[in-house]
């Protein structure tokens, strides 16, 4: 059991409840996220998979208050119902696409969301400055995006994200495009910044393997109209390493999550031939 998890009593951080958002009217109307229900405690990094479109990206959105909920549902924030856009500020998240300011040196896009809290241009700066090591970017600080591989403008655009100090931090496919190497090696170097900065983190993807390696819990969507189909607790021990993919309890758990996701996906394909 690792020293992360966190206890299953107690109020939970936040709580999805009923959520759901449908986008147009008539028969234009697209039910992206139905009935949602799910709960992170503090301190848990949770998982969420699914097909594309299968609304992960717009249950993010409202997580962080940038989209409103249907009326029939909301959400609870450390036990307080939240009206739209008094979610905004308190959650920290970095959307599917990782949005550096090309003008900006990666010191001042790592304190975008300082700025923007009204901290001193200074002070913004000597706080991010301290997280260049650790976040694999020392020396890189006056450089420009389009300077930086891949990989590390992931990690600019993470380190942003854990500047500003939120309890919870929810990523949207941080390592989509990143080869599979790359993508190995930036899985077990978050698992050591969360277990460091003891964060709650709600994390999406489309790999059932980093699902299954970064999780206390993965979550799989359903295919449209989106809701939580599944969830498991993953009981793996923690630190991981990357040779705990080769375990039968990693291949146990990961049959279970391949029949589930497999039949969404393939839903959502025969849908949209419809
Ligand atoms: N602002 C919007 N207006 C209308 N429809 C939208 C809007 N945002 C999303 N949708 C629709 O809602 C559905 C879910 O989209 P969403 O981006 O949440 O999926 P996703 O699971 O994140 O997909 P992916 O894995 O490809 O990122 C899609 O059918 C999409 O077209
Ligand atoms: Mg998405």
């Amino acid at each position: 059991m690792s020293m992360m998890q966190a206890p299953q009593s107690g109020q939970p951080l936040i709580e999805l409840v009923n959520l759901s958002k449908r986008f147009g009217e008539g028969a234009n109307q697209v039910v992206a996220v139905k009935g949602v229900n799910m709960s992170l405690q503090k301190g848990e990094f949770v998982t969420l998979i699914g097909p594309s479109g299968s609304g992960k990206s717009t249950l993010f959105n409202m997580i962080a208050g940038l989209l409103a909920p249907d009326a029939d549902g909301g959400i609870v924030f450390a036990g307080r119902e939240q009206r739209h856009g008094e979610l905004l500020g308190k959650v920290s998240f970095m959307p599917q696409r990782d949005l550096l300011l090309p003008w900006r040196t990666v010191l001042d896009n790592a304190i975008v969301a300082l700025e923007v809290e009204g901290m001193r241009k200074k002070d913004a700066r000597d706080k991010a400055r301290a997280l260049f090591s650790e976040f694999g970017l020392a020396g890189f600080e006056g450089k420009y995006p389009h300077e930086l591989s891949g990989g590390m403008r992931q990690r600019v655009a993470l380190m942003r994200t854990f500047l500003f100090e939120r309890d919870l931090i929810l990523l949207d496919e941080p390592f989509g495009a990143l080869d599979a190497l790359t993508r190995s090696m930036m899985q077990r170097w978050l698992l050591d910044i969360w277990a460091h900065h003891k964060r709650t983190v709600l994390f999406i993807t489309h790999d059932i393997d980093e699902a299954i390696f970064m999780g206390d819990k993965v979550a799989v969507m359903s295919t449209r109209p989106g809701t939580i189909k599944y969830s498991e607790k993953i009981d793996l021990p923690r630190p991981r390493a990357a040779e705990i993919a080769t375990t039968p309890a990693f291949a146990a758990i990961k049959k279970r999550l391949l029949a589930v996701v497999e039949e969404e996906s393939l839903k959502s394909f025969e849908g949209s031939r419809k």
